[in-house]
């Protein structure tokens, strides 16, 4: 499996906190069946500024290391960025990094809202040569309680990646329902970890497609199973037509 979503990188933001961590993490990783993880540090999100080159380097520290450790893990460069007014200027600066060098960006919104601007910005990244990747929709308070917002969102053609502990209801029941009600309306594109640790935040994924199976069907699975690879090899996501939510009121969240 590949993983999209990650905080493996050690000190860089509030995923792993030492190399011995990341270590832990990757090996909860490979457990799993997965071979391949994209690590996205925060960039931007008030708290941590991860540059472009700074990611690439230590990508390569730490695959070297795993390698040593006889980790069969391959971890790729990717940034989780947190959409601002000059991310087209600096993605033109170079100082974003796309998901493994491909033309997807994972791009995070604040958790309780969705900024006026974000539909201009990620339109005006489609322009600029970006596909924009939601990261976990269904944590956004606003969009929890009017999930038109993404579905306009992806109606303009953002993807959104769910979370893989939403779906295994790590967040609680009400997050876990609003997760397959995303999935069934065909609003999310990827499944992925966002695993920070192997405690408190760990890798679901298998867990989630085991989850994806049993509500949904298997078909539902490699569904988004092979949108990741799709994503990370460069290829071009498929991605089924959205249809609308109803406006419902999800208590007990927040
Ligand atoms: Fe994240």
């Amino acid at each position: 499996m590949i993983d999209i979503h990650s905080h493996i990188l050690p000190n860089l933001d509030d995923g792993a906190s030492s190399l011995e961590d990341a270590l832990s993490m990757a090996k909860q990783a490979e457990e799993q069946g997965i071979y391949l993880m994209v690590a996205t540090p925060h960039h931007q999100n008030g708290r941590y500024t991860n540059q472009k080159t700074d990611i690439e380097q230590e990508v390569k520290r730490f695959n070297t290391f795993l390698n040593e450790q006889g980790v069969n893990l391959n971890v790729a460069p990717g940034q989780e960025v947190r959409l601002y007014g000059d991310i087209i200027q600096d993605y033109e600066q170079q100082h974003i990094l796309t998901l493994n060098q491909s033309s997807y960006l994972l791009v995070e919104l604040p958790s309780d809202h969705v900024p006026a601007y974000t539909s201009r910005i990620l339109y005006d990244l489609q322009l600029a040569g970006v596909q924009p990747i939601i990261a976990h929709p269904e944590r956004n308070r606003e969009i929890i309680q009017h999930p038109d917002k993404l579905y306009e969102l992806v109606k303009q053609g953002a993807l959104a990646q769910l979370t893989a502990s939403s779906i295994t209801g790590r967040f609680g029941k009400a997050i876990k329902k609003f997760s397959e009600q995303l999935i069934e309306h065909q609003l999310v594109h990827i499944i992925a970890s966002d695993t920070h640790n192997t405690t408190t935040r760990p890798n679901d994924l298998r867990a989630a497609f085991g989850t994806i199976e049993k509500t949904f069907d298997i078909n539902t699975v490699y569904y988004y199973q092979e949108n990741a690879e799709t994503l990370v090899y460069g290829e071009t996501v498929f991605a089924e037509p959205p249809t609308q939510m109803k406006k419902k009121k999800f208590l007990g969240i927040f």
